[in-house]
């Protein structure tokens, strides 16, 4: 028998998910392909075809729930504009099924993006989340970490070597790489790096809209754990506190009194899920285009002065994160298009990142494509990336040192998509290390 937690967790997924799946499915069902685009799997693979067309029917399409653009100018309005807010954020807006399941089936464990994490709360509360943790991403702090980054780098890449002709470069490196880094900056231990990426993918699952009740339930469940073992981690930091973002994370909350624990748990976990979670589909995604593009890592090895701009060129051409969204707060224009108080426009990252009028030849492949860095990959206005300059040097340190240590990486079979629609990396890769260097 249903115990009462699972009967408000079907509340839960009923409104925030199950409405949706089946109002998408309708729509999908009668040709509407943002609807397509936001539930079906298939499409999941290779959305790219998919953008195109969006942006061929309008600069702002409107599928009868939200507007969706994949126009690169309008992208960049809606993120930077001030007539925007977060969806689902504390200003009251948030759609009113969300609102309703908080109601009837209770609040559920708290996922990175939920309410009060950065990512959903509009200024005042964001600037001042954003404060407290601003000065360990800076450009000096991510300078600082490069040495430390290679150490791991080539701590992995011995492991890999010492491992035989195989790997699996998705487990044994591109995920550990930045597992690493991010656990060693929040005072995180080490030993719990695997357990924290097992919870992080069901932690991610939750950022996508219309969720099967299994992954809804895992997503739940796997956040719960990784929010019980923060909880338990707060405490030992109060008595044994060190020189690491938690640490100062914990002071802001006990002693200084800036943090509620509600914002100090959110914090935590939206730092911890988003440095276990993106950054290896940065690196991932990165070994499948320079494996599949000889000519390309042939330029690399030609100007190795050129690894920032191809990790640019990376995340414009497979955005690690493909779309958010925000809520008009008034009725506005986005790059001339009107838009309604409430109306919530999808952004979809990926594809303003190949919008032909900003970027010649989009699905081309070139690491020295001059305009790279107009990418928005990862976002733009107050929510741009904290992590970013974290992300681009691990993407720099952890593809170049792989690809200099083992020239002739080959794929050993298909690589695996992970299922997240939002978030898009691999979730395996099978490679093969040729044995002229193997002992290198
Ligand atoms: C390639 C790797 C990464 C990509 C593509 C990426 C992408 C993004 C995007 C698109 C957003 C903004 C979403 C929005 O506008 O609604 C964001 C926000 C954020 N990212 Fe990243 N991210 C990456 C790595 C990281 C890392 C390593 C960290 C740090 C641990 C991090 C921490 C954050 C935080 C805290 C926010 C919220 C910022 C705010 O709301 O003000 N990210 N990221």
């Amino acid at each position: 028998m249903a115990g009462l937690a699972d009967v408000r967790r079907g509340i839960r997924w009923g409104l925030r998910h199950g409405l949706v799946k089946r109002a998408m499915g309708q729509r999908m069902k009668a040709g509407e392909p943002t609807a397509a685009l936001m539930i079906d799997p298939a499409i999941n693979a290779d959305p790219f075809p998919h953008y195109d067309d969006l942006r061929a029917r309008g600069r702002l399409v409107d599928n009868g729930v939200v507007l969706n653009t994949a126009h690169h100018d309008v992208a960049l309005a809606v993120l930077r504009g001030g007539d925007f807010g977060v969806v689902g954020g504390p200003s009251g807006r948030a759609p009113a099924a969300f609102r309703y399941a908080v109601k009837a089936g209770g609040r559920g464990p708290l996922g990175p993006a939920e309410p009060p994490s950065m990512l959903s709360t509009d200024a005042p509360d964001h600037t001042r989340y954003r404060k407290l943790v601003t000065r360990a991403f800076s450009a000096k702090a991510v300078a600082g970490l490069r040495t430390r980054t290679e150490g791991i780098a080539a701590e992995l890449l011995d492991g890999l070597a010492a491992a035989g002709g195989r790997a699996d470069l998705i487990e044994d490196y591109a995920s550990l790489l930045p597992a690493t880094v991010i656990a060693e900056m929040l005072g995180a231990p080490l030993d719990m790096r695997r357990q924290f990426l097992e919870w992080g993918a069901g932690a991610a699952l939750s950022l996508d809209a219309g969720l099967s009740w299994k992954d809804f339930s895992r997503s739940e469940r796997d956040i719960q754990a990784l929010q019980d073992w923060m909880t338990g981690h707060f405490e030992h930091i109060r008595r044994h506190p060190g020189d690491n973002i938690l640490s100062a994370l914990v002071h802001a909350h006990s002693e200084d009194g800036k943090l509620t624990e509600d914002e100090l748990t959110s914090i935590a976990m939206l730092l911890l899920a988003a440095g276990f979670e993106t950054t290896v589909n940065l690196i991932g995604n990165g070994a499948a285009l320079l494996t599949s593009h000889p000519d390309q890592l042939a330029v690399l090895r030609e100007d190795p002065s050129l690894w920032p701009n191809a990790v640019d060129e990376i995340l414009r051409l497979d955005s690690p994160v493909q779309r958010t969204g925000r809520m008009a707060r008034r009725h506005t224009v986005a790059a001339g298009e009107p838009v309604k108080a409430g109306q919530a426009v999808v952004v979809m990252l990926g594809g303003a990142n190949r919008d032909p009028d900003v970027f010649t030849d989009p699905e081309r492949f070139d690491v020295a494509r001059k305009n790279a860095g107009d990418h928005i990959a990862f976002s733009s206005g107050i929510h741009y990336c904290l992590g970013a300059g974290l992300a681009k040097m691990e993407g720099e340190v952890g593809l170049r040192a792989l690809f200099d240590r083992f020239p002739d990486l080959a794929p050993a079979g298909p690589p695996h998509r992970r299922p997240t629609r939002v978030l898009r990396g691999y979730d395996a890769m099978p490679v093969r290390l040729s044995p002229a260097t193997i002992s290198a």
